[in-house]
């Protein structure tokens, strides 16, 4: 029946984590700035008028001081990358005419989803300032559907419908309105460009990066998901290909999900994992079957924040690969790179018991394995 298809490669696969800048004490400064002259207003639905025309005064404040300072342009496409290029969304179902080769007999009929990175406003962009430039990586960019539908009639005749539609996450929405970037591409550049870009990101939208969901689609406890590396999945209508919304596990996870989780044999529980840059880095979590509950957490506990990029299960086990793929604020605060790959260090293998412990882990190192 239905076909998900996870088009990445590994390489692909998007792990922007948050700096940690301490957004909620920018936004107290900010507030702090405009509490006093409505702090003396009597009528409450005053204050609230107040306080949202102030709002509005330091957003476009903001939006001003951005749109001075950066200039957002086009982002050169390598050859190797054009097939990558976006297309336009065209939102109804449409009839495929051209057709050619053969459908097998015992085919069935269904939907098949191919997704990607699909950037809004004709493509990728880069960041001018005079702190330097900031780039956007060749996998970002907002998510995209394409649902290809296999119909048969009566009489075994095949038909074919096309329709693609974003993934609409918050973010998407939120540029959608605007209808000009307003993000600041933050995973590459000159580190001072960086820097501020992430500073002006978390000013203005609270976070540093683009919600992607761009990297896979998977289905769990009957319900279709669209999913990257750096936030939870998004709830989608594999028919409609409409976005439901964020799907928190068990409303407990609070964290980015793995882009690649797994079902477990057996039980159908389904085995994830989270990393962020600041403690606890590594969280393994699995969820009930019908996806209502986060049944187990566990706290790997490393000491630095390292990337597990995909998960494995056996019936009793999970097993996780730590390449040395490491994340470090501090390393961009100096000037350098998000990602570090520790090559002088082995690479090794988590085995763990399902509902294991940290002390049931078993870990067996390895040869670097990512050059
Ligand atoms: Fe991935």
């Amino acid at each position: 029946m239905a076909t998900t298809t996870c088009l990445l490669s590994s390489a692909r696969c998007s792990a922007k984590h948050p700096i940690n800048f301490k957004a909620h004490d920018l936004k107290t400064a900010l507030a702090s700035v405009v509490k006093p002259p409505t702090q003396k207003l009597k009528n409450p639905s005053l204050k609230v008028e107040a306080v949202k025309a102030l709002k509005m005064v330091s957003t476009t404040i903001l939006d001003t001081m951005v749109d001075f300072i950066f200039q957002f342009v086009d982002q050169p496409m390598i050859p190797s990358q054009k097939n990558f290029a976006p297309v336009e969304e065209i939102g109804e179902l449409i009839k495929v005419d051209c057709f050619q080769g053969n459908i097998p007999e015992d085919f069935p009929e269904g939907v098949y989803i191919r997704n990607g990175s699909n950037p809004l406003f004709g493509g990728l962009k880069l960041a001018v300032s005079v702190f330097g430039k900031t780039d956007s990586l060749w996998i970002e960019g907002e998510g995209m559907l394409h649902a290809l539908h296999f119909k048969k009639d009566e009489q075994g005749k095949w038909s074919f419908y096309y329709k693609n539609r974003y993934v609409e996450t918050d973010t998407y929405k939120m540029e959608s309105k605007r209808k000009k970037p307003a993000f600041l591409p933050i995973v590459e550049g000159d580190p001072l460009a960086t820097l501020a870009a992430s500073f002006f990101n978390v000013l203005r939208f609270g976070q540093e990066y683009k919600i992607m969901s761009n990297t896979n689609v998977f289905e769990h406890g009957g319900k279709h998901y669209s999913t990257a590396e750096n936030y939870i999945p998004q709830e989608i209508d594999l028919i409609s290909l409409e976005t439901y919304g964020n799907w928190n596990p068990g409303r407990t996870w609070s964290r980015p999900l793995t882009s690649h989780p797994k079902k477990t044999p057996g039980t159908g529980e389904l085995v994830t994992v989270g990393f962020e840059a600041k403690k606890p880095y590594c969280i393994v979590g699995i969820v009930s079957a019908d996806g209502k509950e986060l049944v187990h957490k566990l706290d790997l506990q490393l000491d630095q924040c390292s990337l597990f990029h995909d998960v494995g299960v056996t019936n009793k086990y999970t097993i996780l690969v730590d390449f040395m793929l490491t994340l470090s604020p501090e390393r961009v605060m100096k000037g350098g790179s998000l990602f570090k790959y520790e090559r002088e260090k082995d690479a090794r293998i988590a085995v763990i018991p399902r509902y294991g412990d940290a002390d049931s882990i078993k870990w067996f190192h390895i040869e670097p394995c990512v050059s």
